[in-house]
């Protein structure tokens, strides 16, 4: 088939960076086009400053970046936008009304009711949300959001857990790397030698997108799942990788033993239909007793698995554990490109 034209909105900040890596060698998809703010708009993408080992893909170098508004992106069919928050809300709406796919990483529309929060190996039957929003709106494209890059992984390690015992309370605290807040990001005299006890706005959003993403699809809306997240979210000095200690109580007690199975043991829809970026296995259970690392885990399935480890019995819940992800590649760029795999392959995209 010939390859699907694709542009990215944010191309040059920590995650839309993670895109064009992602989608310069990508079977289905070419990146047609590359945006970002005025204060780059006409500048070659190799004159501005690449951070992602290896070097930035011969392709896209002589590239010119071109301002984020849809009149200038109309050789694409695809938008993957990781732009800063008000510009999303801005611009993301206006590319869907003229009939782009729009697959976004940033938060304004993750909660709307018509808009899908997808995580491909937990909702992908969220996807039907599409043909709600496109009918309310009006729009010939649409809006896909996957969610905060916490609340992804996250979410992925509760879905099993939630079909097979039932979740009733989740407690978690993250240790979140810097690369989660963007390029520059934090002030190296503020991180360094430092842990971070405040995250702007991302507590809130680990206690709700979870349970959206885990509620059930009821003809035209989601029935929120119906247990309640405690979170405390710092900021550590990592560059890459969140790490969470979670704590559950579940309806059925399951031993430490039972949970792993049930985690080692998850497969969904695209490990079935062999998604070109689906990790396989999604979730990668380790039995030492001093793994996830950040640094050796967080690449694991090429960045797009989700690894839990130390699975124990918690004195206080029922059981308790440590998981890790990637933050740019699953939980924000790879989790968008995903998506638009398994639309594809579903025909929301002809
Ligand atoms: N970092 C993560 O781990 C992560 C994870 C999940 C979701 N997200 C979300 O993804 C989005 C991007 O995050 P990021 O970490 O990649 O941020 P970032 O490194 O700060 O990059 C921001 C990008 O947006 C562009 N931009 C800034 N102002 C703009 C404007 N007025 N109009 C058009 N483009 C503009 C920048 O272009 P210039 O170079 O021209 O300024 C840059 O390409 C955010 O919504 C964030 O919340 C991030």
């Amino acid at each position: 088939m010939d390859k699907i034209k694709v542009g990215i909105l944010g191309a040059t900040g920590a995650v839309g960076q993670r895109f064009v890596q992602m989608l310069a060698d990508h079977p289905w998809f070419e990146i047609a086009a590359l945006g970002a703010s005025d204060r780059s708009a006409g500048v070659k993408y190799k004159d501005r400053r690449w951070v992602l080992q290896p070097d930035m893909p011969a392709a896209v170098r002589d590239m010119e970046l071109r301002l984020g508004e849809p009149e200038n992106f109309t050789d694409c069919r695809i938008i993957f936008s990781a732009t800063p928050n008000d510009v999303a809300k801005r611009v993301e709406g206006e590319f869907a009304a003229a009939g782009f796919y729009v697959f976004t990483n940033a938060s304004p529309y993750r909660m709307e009711p018509d808009v899908p929060l997808m995580i491909t190996d937990v909702n992908p039957d969220h996807a039907a949300l599409i043909r709600v929003q496109q009918a309310r709106r009006g729009w010939p494209g649409f809006i896909v959001a996957n969610a905060n890059c916490t609340a992804t992984h996250l979410t992925s390690v509760l879905k099993p857990l939630h079909d097979a015992f039932g979740l009733e309370k989740v407690f978690v605290v993250s240790m979140q790397a810097v690369s989660g807040a963007g390029y520059p990001g934090v002030p190296t005299l503020d991180i360094a030698d430092n842990v971070i006890p405040f995250i702007n706005n991302e507590e809130p959003k680990l206690e709700e997108e979870p349970r959206k993403m885990l509620g059930r699809l009821a003809g035209d809306r989601i029935e929120y799942a119906d247990f309640a997240i405690s979170a405390h979210c710092n900021r550590v000095p990592t560059l890459d990788g969140h790490m969470e200690c979670v704590s559950v109580a579940l309806r059925r007690k399951a031993t430490p033993e039972e949970a792993a199975e049930v985690l080692r043991s998850y497969r969904s829809l695209p490990q079935e239909l062999g998604l070109p970026s689906a990790p396989d296995p999604c979730i990668v259970v380790r039995d030492e007793p001093d793994r996830p690392q950040v640094r050796l885990d967080r690449m694991a399935g090429n960045g797009m698995a989700t690894v839990v480890g130390r699975i124990r019995r918690d004195p206080i819940l029922d059981l308790k554990f440590v998981l890790l992800g990637h933050n740019t590649v699953r939980g924000a760029a790879g989790g968008s490109v995903l998506n638009a795999e398994l639309l594809v392959k579903q025909g929301y995209i002809a």
